[in-house]
């Protein structure tokens, strides 16, 4: 599990912090147990909450999970809404990206001795591991809406009306800082990843006040515990096998 801004913890039996070292840097995720599976949780922004979004060591915390024998992630985003169909508090899973990223390193396979991979993306949002989210939802009685297309912006300001209003006009449903390069990353290891978007706020110029990170917090607050239900309503309904193409993704090269 990859937890976004507001689920910098989430509570594991037999839980532990070990470090794993990468070529990217060491990273420290929390081992533990959840409906008696294995399960691997990291901090996106770190456990206190200090790392930005266009600061987080994307490339070190997905190896990371691959090296501990991770093959599927389950993450959760902050978004804001651009669209009436996506309101506040609501649980979206995304199913495309629209990536407006500018200075993260975006790719494992920098050629050379690593190799080229043009990875592809027809599907980046794991079809199999969604339809495992949305059983688990139904099963609790909880609304989530299976696909929204997702753009992803630098940060760390929030966007100006004018960049929403452009969004809009692109297709983008929603919009976050974070999901790419993390759901490229995931498949250029071969491993599914699906995210659970938490509504937080209107984007900028929908919304009649300004934007606040303060918004944001509250928001994810009042979905902290729904969000808790459905990722351990997920994970009981987990099963190890990858009955996807996700595995596959990385085959022409076939380095890590
Ligand atoms: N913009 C970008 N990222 C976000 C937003 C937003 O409005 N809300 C939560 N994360």
């Amino acid at each position: 599990m990859i937890g976004g801004t507001g689920l910098d913890h989430f509570a594991l039996t037999e839980q532990r912090i070990i470090r794993v070292e990468t070529p990217y840097g060491p990273v420290e995720p929390m081992v533990g147990k959840l409906a008696n599976r294995e399960l691997v949780f990291m901090s996106r922004h770190g456990r206190d909450h200090v790392i930005p979004p266009h600061l987080v060591n994307y490339r070190a915390n997905i190896w990371a999970l691959h090296e501990l024998g991770v093959r599927k992630i389950l993450a959760t985003a902050a978004v804001g809404s651009l669209s009436k169909d996506y309101r506040l508090g609501e649980l979206v899973l995304f199913d495309q990206f629209l990536d407006f990223t500018k200075s993260r390193p975006l790719t494992f396979y920098e050629g050379g001795q690593q190799g080229v991979l043009h990875v592809d993306m027809t599907e980046p949002y794991c079809s199999a591991v969604r339809q495992v989210i949305i059983k688990a939802s139904k099963q609790l009685g909880f609304a989530v809406k299976n696909g929204a297309c997702y753009v992803c912006t630098e940060g760390p300001r929030f966007e100006t009306p004018a960049e929403i209003r452009m969004f809009q006009l692109l297709g983008a449903d929603v919009v976050g800082m974070t999901s790419v390069p993390e759901v490229v990353l995931a498949r250029e290891l071969g491993m599914c990843y699906a995210s659970i978007g938490m509504v937080t706020n209107e984007a900028a110029g929908i919304a009649s006040h300004r934007l606040s990170h303060t918004e944001v917090m509250e928001s994810i607050k009042n979905l902290e515990n729904k969000v808790a239900q459905l990722i351990q309503a997920t994970v009981e309904r987990w099963s190890s096998s990858q009955d996807c193409l996700c595995v596959s993704a990385n085959v022409e090269v076939g380095k890590f």
